[in-house]
């Protein structure tokens, strides 16, 4: 049974029913600011931020801090709240600035809780114990607790059966700083080459839902951040599915480089990790030169034909 709120009334949820409440309420805010226009500053070279990226992490540390007052708050735009707290809450409030920024309708408020027992050391992670991810676009509202499944608008999702990587959908991301030091447009392209296709949405949190419910098989990305991903590994693991480093280690938290997937490709996808980090069974790439040259005599044989039949 689904509740109006988007989760399930019948499960046993902790955070859930608070913490979704505040994402739809982050979400309407976006809504009205992309209704609204709003201008465009740079964070750097072209990382994007605007008045609603500040605007809702504002709204989100104190809803949040007022729903669950001794929970600590670690937001992309700055907020650095009781980090000391047993729960930390790990929030992106507009995932996807640069598609917010252009009028482009993908992008989600993204919210992550660790649990961080009594005595763990500063360097090591404890559970994300609860995530919510919303699209207020689409009103899609994406949910998780530890051990209790992950949701979409209160139905129970789960990662697809697509078994092989020739078969999958996957998708990936660009970061907005030090684009120039970043080899993804090589994992791009070969990841194109074996699967149906690489979608960059320009949303990581999304992304990482997407896989969750099914609708892409896989997704990697170079420059994360944990504000990022916190929500989105629990959606997937609660799913069904697996998260690692590019090297299928347990990721942190912190972790820059990160795969999920179904896990029913994601060891496939390891070993071409693997090859390509040794420089192994890389499709030779077309330069635009060689592309220009190849073109340019295509046209001269048409021309020489054409003055054959002439
Ligand atoms: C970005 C998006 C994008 C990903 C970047 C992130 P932001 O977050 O998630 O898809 O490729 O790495 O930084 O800046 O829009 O919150
Ligand atoms: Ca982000
Ligand atoms: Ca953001």
């Amino acid at each position: 049974m689904s509740g109006t709120q988007g989760f399930p009334v019948d499960a046993d949820f902790t955070f859930i029913p608070k913490a979704a409440a505040i994402a739809r309420e982050a979400g309407a805010k976006l809504r009205e600011f992309l209704a609204a226009g709003v201008a465009t500053e740079y964070k750097g070279d072209v990382d994007l931020v605007t008045v609603a990226d500040r605007t809702v992490e504002a709204f989100l540390q104190d809803a949040l801090l007022t729903a669950f007052p001794s929970h600590g708050i670690y937001g992309e735009e700055g907020a650095r709240d009781r980090l000391d707290s047993e729960y930390r809450w790990y929030i992106d409030p507009l995932d996807g600035t640069t598609n917010f920024a252009h009028g482009f309708p993908h992008f989600c408020v993204s919210m992550g809780l660790e649990h961080r027992a009594a005595g763990l050391a500063a360097e090591h992670d404890g559970p994300i114990v609860a995530g919510v991810i919303y699209d207020p676009m689409l009103d899609e509202l994406f949910t998780a607790e530890r051990g209790k499944g992950a949701y979409l608008n209160g139905k129970p999702i789960h990662v697809s059966s697509v078994p092989v990587l020739g078969e999958s959908l996957v998708a990936t991301g660009f970061p907005s700083r030090k684009r120039h030091e970043n080899p993804n447009i090589h994992f791009y392209q070969e990841f194109t080459l074996r699967s149906h296709g690489v979608r960059r949405a320009g949303s990581a949190a999304l992304d990482l839902a997407y896989i969750a419910c099914g609708r892409m098989d896989a997704y990697w990305e170079f420059g994360l951040n944990p504000w990022d991903t916190a929500a989105g590994f629990l959606l997937v693991e609660e799913a069904g599915g697996m998260v690692t480093g590019f090297d299928g280690t347990y990721r942190k938290l912190d972790s820059k480089e990160i795969l999920a997937s179904n896990q029913l490709i994601h060891h496939e996808m390891l070993a071409l990790f693997q090859d390509m980090f040794a420089g192994r069974n890389l499709a030779p790439l077309l330069s635009p030169a060689e592309y220009a040259a190849k073109r340019a005599a295509r046209e001269a044989r048409m021309v020489a034909d054409e003055g054959v039949k002439l």
